[in-house]
């Protein structure tokens, strides 16, 4: 997996320890990330942390963006209320490729209290390793963008 940006990684409490994990992952694979917090087990809002994470995909400062929450689904559905982003809550494998190669999504949402460690970790280089296939995925694409402004 080759990126020209980092990819960002957010988490609250819930996802705190996996973001971490996914962090030690990503340094054994030499992919750069930006760490959006949050920085221990204390207590926050997801939504807060699901922004910070989207904004660097919607600014074009990180190629793509890695949310930990206890589930991913609080992230998930605070992440596809923002303008540009593509998320998807994942506990397999299969999932998280087929979302990048035919949803071209933007945003991988994880569960700290759902998925372990290591099972994250494959996720992420499922996410990471697929790249969107275009043609028709981009004609339906474009038809779900186009319900942000209904
Ligand atoms: C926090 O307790 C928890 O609600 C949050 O991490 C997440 O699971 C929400 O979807």
């Amino acid at each position: 997996m080759q990126f020209d940006k980092p990819i960002a990684l957010a988490a609250d409490h819930g996802g705190y320890e996996l973001k971490e994990a996914i962090k030690a992952h990503l340094d054994e694979l030499g992919v750069a990330y930006e760490d959006f917090g949050t920085d221990s087990t204390a207590s926050v809002d997801y939504p807060d942390y699901a922004v910070v994470g989207c904004k660097a995909v919607q600014d074009g400062r990180c190629a793509l963006v890695i949310l930990c929450c206890g589930t991913g689904v609080g992230m998930s559905m605070c992440a596809n209320k923002m303008q540009g982003i593509r998320a998807c809550c994942c506990s397999d494998t299969f999932s998280a490729e087929l979302t990048r190669r035919h949803n071209n999504a933007n945003a991988l949402c994880l569960g700290g209290r759902v998925v372990g460690a290591g099972l994250a970790c494959k996720i992420v280089d499922a996410f990471l390793n697929a790249e969107f296939e275009g043609g028709r995925h981009q004609t339906r694409i474009d038809k779900m963008m186009a319900l942000q402004n209904q």
